[in-house]
């Protein structure tokens, strides 16, 4: 992938995250995605690219803007796939808690799993224990392995997980392993990503999330290194359906990182929205605001992380 059009990709995040953070904690989720939609979609349209969104805001009948399918982009080589997420964790911004991000990963095209808009059940690691996860092993299995990858002892580790009713028993058994828990209200992309990144302290994301944030946390862990699994979990026949249709021919596949993001010439670009493990949240000042990205190519495993001071008086108002 291009490293120009990677660094061009932060413009676009950054619009992303600039415009919903003045929605921080107003309660009000669907204006705040609804303003980083906005800001998404017009900034990628000044950059010379022909993309095609595979993983979105939606369908083409449920989604106005940044539906599955959309054509985005000035038009011009390279022709790539593009999953997005213009607000990833709209709860956080709505209600003033951490990890909220824009998200857009690229690759060439058919290279990101086309998964559907249901649940995804998620490993995920960084490159020093990648071998010793599997969906196929036990809760205890996997943390102890990890655990033992790290040279660290279990009680020390960190594993991240949704606080979600369907986690009590994962919780539970984590628990009994003497592993530490995070549990977070929402964002297992930042999660996913945190468990590859030096100095975040969290080991292993485990539990069960959304399909489509799985293959942009599998986007970023390809580009970062390390270990990823998602095997999808509808939650009902029109899932199932949904999912044959975009190609899924087993439905209870495991999927491995390079069958969720394939190929080497994957990039990966967020910018925080509200502060989390990796990524500072927008700070406005009088007249502008910072932003804080990263930006990473798996072709160079670069990471690279992007402070901006942008002033209001001087650029497009999103
Ligand atoms: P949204 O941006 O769609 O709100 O996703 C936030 C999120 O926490 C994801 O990070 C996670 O994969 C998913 O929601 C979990 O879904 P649910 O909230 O239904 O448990």
């Amino acid at each position: 992938m291009d490293r120009n059009l990677a660094l061009e990709m932060v413009r676009v995040t950054e619009a992303a995250a600039l415009s919903c953070a003045r929605w921080v904690g107003k309660g009000d989720g669907i204006n705040a995605d609804q303003a980083a939609v906005n800001a998404m979609r017009k900034t990628f349209d000044v950059i010379q690219f022909d993309g095609t969104v595979v993983i979105g805001e939606g369908e083409r009948d449920e989604a106005p803007m940044l539906f599955i399918g959309e054509k985005v982009g000035a038009g011009g080589a390279p022709e790539v796939d593009i999953a997005l997420d213009p607000l990833e964790c709209t709860n956080s911004v709505a209600y003033g808690r951490p990890n909220a991000l824009a998200v857009v990963a690229l690759a060439p095209k058919g290279c990101f799993l086309h998964a559907p808009d249901t649940y995804m059940e998620k490993i995920a690691t960084g490159p020093k224990a990648a071998e010793a996860i599997s969906l196929n092993n036990t809760v205890e299995e996997n943390v102890n392995g990890v655990a033992a990858a790290l040279e660290m002892d279990v009680s020390n580790m960190t594993v991240v997980i949704l606080d979600r009713e369907r986690h009590e028993d994962l919780i539970r058994r984590v628990r009994a392993t003497g592993a530490r828990i995070q549990l977070i209200s929402d964002g297992d992309v930042s999660a996913a990503i945190a468990t590859a990144v030096p100095d975040t302290g969290v080991d292993l994301l485990m539990g069960i999330g959304g399909a489509p944030e799985g293959v942009l946390a599998a986007a970023a862990l390809r580009c970062v290194g390390g270990g990823m699994q998602g095997r999808l979990m509808p939650r009902n026949q029109e899932e199932i359906d949904r999912a044959k249709k975009m190609g899924v021919e087993d439905i209870n596949k495991i999927f491995d990182l390079h069958e969720l993001a394939m190929g080497d010439s994957i990039m990966f670009c967020a910018t925080g929205v509200t502060t989390g493990d990796m990524l500072k949240g927008v700070r406005f000042f009088p007249g502008g605001a910072y932003t804080h990205s990263l930006v990473m190519r798996a072709s160079s495993g670069t990471l690279r992380y992007i402070e901006t001071q942008h002033f209001f008086d001087r650029k497009p108002k999103y």
